[in-house]
């Protein structure tokens, strides 16, 4: 019998028990740095060394912090189910819990690109990005991170993706950013959509979800024995 497959859409909160900020919430990113001076275009045209030190100091918590009970459950749910993770999280905590197909839809904090060609990609050694460091066309090296007010490549496949979902799990988001908030409208009909936020999301006009007002840890290793149960 073939797996029934799901998808599942992360955001901050699901690597918020692994000591990562979230953004919008009290005490979030967005309180303590203006989005538009550390992740825009003109943010990058304007002051690189502000940018690569705000993503130099998420990056370098990255080496310091674990994946958490939620990204090991969703691990777990690969027993008996085909899932597929897409997440805006730009860390790489899925990965290490061991998750198998991860797409991530807002760059990954780990690589680093070529400002003057979006397709020179790289793994950077470490967690400092430094002035003066560039790909092979000379350019400086930038963070491998979409930025507010650039287009999201991932898109396209995220939504091919979600059509194809019998069970759709949102863990962990404002749903405050589009695209990646709009990818549950394209699940089909019938698609069972479960929501573990422990705050109040924008979301119950969607027809039988169902909310689970939890923190990601609890709420998704519940609901991952209840899913391998009803497999
Ligand atoms: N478990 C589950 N959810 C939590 C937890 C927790 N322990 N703690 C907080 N949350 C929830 C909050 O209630 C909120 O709904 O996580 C959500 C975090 O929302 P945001 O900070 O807006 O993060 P996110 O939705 O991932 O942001 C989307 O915005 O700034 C950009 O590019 C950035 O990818 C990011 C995008």
């Amino acid at each position: 019998m073939t797996q029934k497959r799901i998808i599942v859409l992360t955001g901050a909160g699901v690597s918020a028990e692994s000591g990562i900020s979230t953004f919008r919430d009290s005490g979030g990113l967005w309180e303590k740095f203006d989005v538009s001076e550390v992740a825009t275009p003109q943010a990058w045209a304007k002051n690189q060394a502000l940018v690569l030190e705000f993503y130099n100091q998420r990056r370098k918590q990255l080496y310091e912090v674990e994946p958490n009970k939620a990204h090991y459950a969703l691990v777990a749910l690969e027993e008996k189910y085909d899932v597929h993770i897409i997440t805006q999280n730009i860390d790489d905590l899925h990965e290490r819990a061991g998750s198998k197909n991860v797409m991530h839809l807002h760059g990954e904090l780990k690589k680093v690109r070529s400002s003057v060609d979006e397709n020179l990609v790289y793994d950077l050694d470490g967690w400092e990005l430094k002035k003066g460091e560039t790909c092979e066309k000379g350019s400086q090296l930038r963070p491998h991170i979409v930025w507010f007010g650039e287009a999201v490549p991932m898109i396209p496949f995220a939504a091919e993706l979600c059509a194809t979902a019998d069970i759709f799990l949102i863990i962990g988001t404002s749903l405050n950013v589009y695209p990646a908030a709009g990818l549950v409208a394209y699940r089909p009909p019938r698609c069972m959509v479960y929501l573990i936020d422990p705050a109040d999301v924008a979301i119950s006009h969607i027809p039988g979800i169902k909310i689970i007002r939890q923190k990601a840890g609890k709420g998704t290793s519940d609901l991952v024995k209840e899913l391998l149960n009803n497999a």
